[in-house]
């Protein structure tokens, strides 16, 4: 897969709502229905990070509901990809880009979704294709300032800003013409997925689901 497929696939999962929220599964009993409270909620994008040890079976769990686009991310290598790719992830995320990652995901046709946090970062990125990145991480980075910037000189990349995003920033970040739709953590909140309270995270993600965009 070329860098500019991939782009095209994620601008197009972009576009499917406003948050892409990134997950952390602990416990793999939740996976299904945390993904059935967002899928209903209106977020059929799913990034689920590889950051615990059944982050690849709960992948495999989410995989199976219907309306959902489940993604691994925090990849960092290319064993990453060839792991995320095999439990059925439809794409991946990283926290920023190397050479080898970007070279395992263009082989293994899963579509990559770059991080960038420098201008030349996204040029970088941009040289090689790809013209849909994540804004990583994006409060620490400088937030919706720092982004709108970039978007000046380099208008062509768009972004998912993450890191930091809240209800109360992403209208801000939304607006931007070059934010496609932002990440966040926010609609899974660690006590409502222990306590298994899926009507409570079904209303955060419908309400990030209406969040307005430009
Ligand atoms: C992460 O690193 O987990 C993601 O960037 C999400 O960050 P957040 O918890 O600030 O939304």
């Amino acid at each position: 897969m070329t860098p500019q497929t991939a782009s095209q696939s994620n601008e197009a999962l972009c576009r499917l709502a406003p948050l892409i929220p990134v997950l952390v599964v602990d416990d793999i009993a939740t996976a299904r229905p945390l993904a059935e409270a967002l899928v209903a909620g209106g977020l059929p994008v799913l990034e689920v990070t590889l950051r615990t040890p059944v982050a690849l079976d709960a992948i495999r769990e989410m995989a199976q509901v219907a309306g959902g686009i489940v993604g691994a991310g925090t990849l960092l290598t290319p064993q990453d990809v060839t792991a995320a790719k095999e439990a059925g992830a439809k794409f991946g995320v990283s926290p920023g880009a190397t050479d080898r990652l970007l070279q395992a995901c263009e082989d293994a046709d899963l579509p990559l979704l770059p991080g960038a946090a420098t201008s030349s970062e996204a040029m970088r990125l941009l040289e090689r294709g790809y013209t849909v990145q994540k804004f990583f991480p994006a409060e620490a980075n400088g937030g919706v300032p720092a982004l709108k910037s970039i978007g000046a000189p380099i208008p062509q990349v768009r972004f998912c800003p993450t890191g930091g995003v809240s209800p109360t920033n992403a209208p801000d970040y939304l607006a931007l013409s070059n934010t496609l739709c932002v990440g966040g953590s926010w609609v899974a909140p660690k006590d409502a997925v222990t306590n298994r309270d899926w009507a409570r995270i079904e209303q955060l993600a419908r309400e990030a689901a209406a969040l307005p965009r430009s």
